[in-house]
């Protein structure tokens, strides 16, 4: 059911920091930041040959991503991303073998422009799962 790896999400505390890391020490193609305010996020994109890294910053009071780096203050992986073909479908075939869809269950618009679902990390391994409808 999951396709292509679209991209691995690192939050980091300091986001020119690491925008600077990835496009001057390790020679990468660095997008501008985009606030995502629905999201509570600032997100970089890092073009590699075969997928993405996403860079996720806190945007505004009550980011989802605040707790995550108080618990990791010097920035980890936070998520990875798997597309999917129909989200819809993926959906409902991972609640019928019981995984946890976060939220409401219901795809939002995610940074792509695309409809995304946000899986569990207790169900999968300690890793929580994004779904991005290609
Ligand atoms: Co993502």
């Amino acid at each position: 059911m999951i396709g292509r790896l679209n991209h691995v999400a690192i939050a980091v505390p300091d986001l020119d920091a690491a925008v600077a890391q990835y496009r001057d020490t390790l020679g990468a193609q660095v997008r501008a930041p985009q606030d995502e305010p629905a999201h509570g996020v600032t997100v970089v994109f890092i073009d590699l040959p075969n997928t993405k890294v996403e860079l996720l910053h806190p945007l505004g009071e009550g980011s989802p991503i605040a707790g995550f780096l108080e618990k990791n203050p010097a920035g980890g992986i936070h998520h990875i991303c798997y597309e999917v073909d129909d989200i819809l479908a993926a959906r409902d075939r991972l609640k019928a073998q019981g995984a946890r869809v976060l939220g409401d269950g219901e795809p939002k618009i995610g940074a792509h422009g695309k409809p995304v679902l946000f899986l569990h990390p207790k169900d999968f391994t300690g890793t929580l799962v994004e779904l991005e409808q290609a």
